[in-house]
């Protein structure tokens, strides 16, 4: 069984004392919840403290970019070992406002994909169409060209270290939700391409993450669907309570997935 993984995505938010109070927040709100992966991805300037603030709990630190070259003239760019050393364990890699903004690539995301690897980072790497493309029937294409863009190259080994997250562009920050059985099908789609260029059994193991106006009152219907692994937050990580409920409803999920299981067996 995947275990799901929830992951906070900050953006341009949060200083360096903010960052530390909603980090403390969340370590006392969940805790208890070890069944999920957590994850928060404060911008760079806050990594260093929030690893501190983190630390003896269950949650995870990433960063929301990297560059490929380890060191050298390359100015305002972090490099993987850089991440590493302020504590990172993940590296959000593709996200679509790189992509829409600052010239993102496929080829750019392999290669940052390939950097965070290197360096014992696993990449989140993310997908996803933006509204006209989905509007006139170029949804699939699209994910297609992102993803086997994004992990041209990997072994089954590196791919297994990868996290994907499918994050449709037209659901980011509008409040406008993929509905839990359009998430289904793509989540369903990427995990068929993943067993073309791959196995069944690698594809199986790939935890694929929704993103796009997850929120505490729609995650647990998009939880239910059997290809949707996780969520990647984005505004609704910046409050405690917020996050800590949709890990929450993750978990009481899961919960209740194995009760039946235990029911069904027993
Ligand atoms: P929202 O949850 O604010 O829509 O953002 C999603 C996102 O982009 C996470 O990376």
């Amino acid at each position: 069984m995947r275990t799901p993984i929830i992951a906070g995505n900050w953006k341009l938010n949060k200083t360096i004392s903010e960052a530390v109070t909603l980090t403390t927040a969340l370590k006392a709100l969940i805790a208890d919840d070890t069944d999920v992966g957590v994850i928060v991805a404060p911008p760079f300037t806050a990594l260093s403290a929030v690893s501190d603030a983190i630390a003896g709990s269950n949650i995870h630190l990433a960063a929301q970019d990297v560059y490929w070259e380890d060191s050298g003239a390359f100015t305002g760019e972090i490099s993987a070992p850089m991440l590493k050393d302020a504590g990172c364990d993940y590296v959000i890699i593709g996200h679509s406002e790189r992509r829409q903004y600052f010239g993102e690539t496929n080829d750019s995301v392999n290669q940052k994909v390939k950097a965070a690897l290197a360096y014992n980072l696993k990449p989140i790497i993310c997908v996803g169409e933006q509204l006209e493309e989905r509007e006139v029937g170029q949804t699939e294409a699209v994910i297609e060209s992102h993803i086997t863009g994004g992990v041209a190259g990997l072994s089954a080994a590196d791919l297994s270290s990868c996290v994907i997250a499918y994050e449709p562009v037209w659901a980011i920050g509008t409040g406008k939700t993929a509905t839990p059985a359009q998430a289904q099908e793509v989540h369903n789609f990427i995990r068929g391409l993943l067993t073309k260029a791959y196995s069944a059994e690698v594809a199986s193991q790939i935890c694929i993450q929704y993103g796009g106006s997850v929120k505490p009152e729609n995650a647990a219907e998009l939880m239910a669907q059997p290809d949707v692994d996780g969520a990647l937050v984005g505004g609704a990580s910046l409050e405690a309570e917020s996050f800590a409920k949709i890990v929450l409803s993750f978990n009481h999920q899961l919960d209740s997935v194995i009760n039946v299981k235990a029911r069904v067996d027993g």
